[in-house]
């Protein structure tokens, strides 16, 4: 039997490939590895956006991207570096049809020594491993995957902007090219990355606070679902909801869940409620990890913070509209914020719950701790030093 067949009846099997029936492609393994990264350059470079030009949340595209192919006959392919070009792909692909799609959302910063640093870039790895294994998707190295976006960061390091309140926002995707209109695991998929230039989140660094709906018929994750994984197909259905958010005058979608009427997340953010609670004690709480809410990098950070402070209680702890109702009766709500990667910490200033209008005075505070967290994060993202959370690129 020809060594590729056999390599084929290997590969159906799951089993490790011996390397003498792997043919001639040395890359082809369990995990592509950044040491067999293929570089080629733009001949056709793209204007960089200058200094004061205002940059819209994933309009703008650098020049570059890396490109990783895997097959389950062959494995993962060499990772490329590429210029900036359109996919093709089968129409009946997986993940145009099945939602067999995830994706990644981290920041890199250049400080004022204008060398450039992602922010806890291993938290996303993490995270885009969890969603990859969740889909049946092809598992990789993290270390392997992160070394190659560095690299491609460095290739495209002069698109980086140095602005205050900027950053480069770095989009992993992984995807099932599967040809087959069949619902099943897949032979076949696609790692890419993409990198924009992005602006402050608040125009002129100023906090600009959202309102929310808060309406329990709209569900975004359920316990058993996959609210913890960062797929595509968790966010396009919540298009729908923001819109009817923004026809009764709010912003965004405070998403509950249950009878209860947990508080869950916000738009695509996590949620924080700064408060004295019922017992008296002051504390900073957001809703736990138990399998609905997207264990978010800032929301990480944030508590990492906070407990580092030692000031005031922190705690993941469920909320509920009750709770929050009470608590602002009886005037002992501080602050209510999102945290998420596009706008750091977004305080809340209204929600409209059962036909009412709840104000909520995180402004008047200040927003003290709010301000505090942007602060610090902003001493660490744009900082010069060492810090355990940074990973220079
Ligand atoms: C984030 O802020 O963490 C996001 O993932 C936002 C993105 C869905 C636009």
């Amino acid at each position: 039997m020809a060594a590729t067949a056999l390599g084929q009846i290997w590969a159906r099997k799951l089993l490790p490939v011996p390397w003498f029936l792997c043919g001639p492609r040395r890359c082809a393994s369990s995990s592509f590895k950044a040491a067999d990264l293929q570089l080629e350059m733009t001949q056709e470079p793209h204007k960089k956006p200058g200094p004061g030009e205002t940059l819209m949340f994933g309009k703008t595209f650098t020049d570059h991207m890396l490109m990783v192919e895997w097959t389950l006959e062959k494995g993962w392919g060499c990772p490329h570096i590429k210029p900036f070009q359109n996919l093709t792909l089968h129409p009946a692909s997986s993940s145009l049809h099945y939602s067999i799609q995830l994706f990644e959302g981290l920041k890199a910063y250049k400080g004022g020594d204008q060398r450039v640093r992602l922010f806890r870039p291993w938290l996303n790895m993490d995270r885009m491993l969890r969603s990859t294994l969740r889909l049946c998707l092809p598992p990789f190295d993290k270390a392997e995957l992160l070394e190659c976006i560095r690299q491609l960061i460095q290739v495209d390091q002069d698109w980086v902007p140095g602005g205050a309140g900027t950053s480069l926002y770095v989009r992993p995707v992984l995807l099932g090219t599967e040809p087959s209109l069949g619902v099943g695991s897949i032979s076949q998929a696609l790692l890419f990355v993409i990198l924009c230039p992005v602006g402050s989140y608040f125009p002129g660094g100023s906090v600009t606070p959202v309102s929310l709906l808060a309406d329990p018929k709209y569900i975004r994750a359920w316990v058993g679902g996959v609210g913890d994984c960062k797929l595509g197909g968790n966010y396009g259905p919540t298009v729908f909801v923001q819109q009817e958010a923004q026809k009764k005058g709010c912003e965004q979608v405070l998403w509950l869940y249950g009878p209860d009427h947990q508080l869950t997340e916000v738009g695509t953010m996590n949620i924080f409620v700064y408060w004295t609670h019922e017992d008296g004690a002051l504390e900073l709480v957001t809703p736990p990890l138990d399998g609905i809410i997207l264990p978010g990098v800032v929301r990480q950070s944030l508590l990492d913070l906070a407990q580092s402070w030692g000031e005031f209680r922190v705690v993941e702890r469920k909320i509920t509209m009750k709770e929050l109702v009470r608590a602002l009766e009886e005037g002992r709500v501080r602050e209510v914020f999102g945290s998420g990667t596009a706008c750091q910490v977004s305080p809340v200033h209204r929600i409209l719950y059962q036909g009412q209008q709840l104000h909520i005075p995180t402004m008047e505070n200040g927003p003290e701790l709010i301000l505090r967290f942007q602060k610090e994060l902003k001493a660490i993202q744009y900082g010069t030093g060492a810090h355990e959370w940074i990973l220079p690129v």
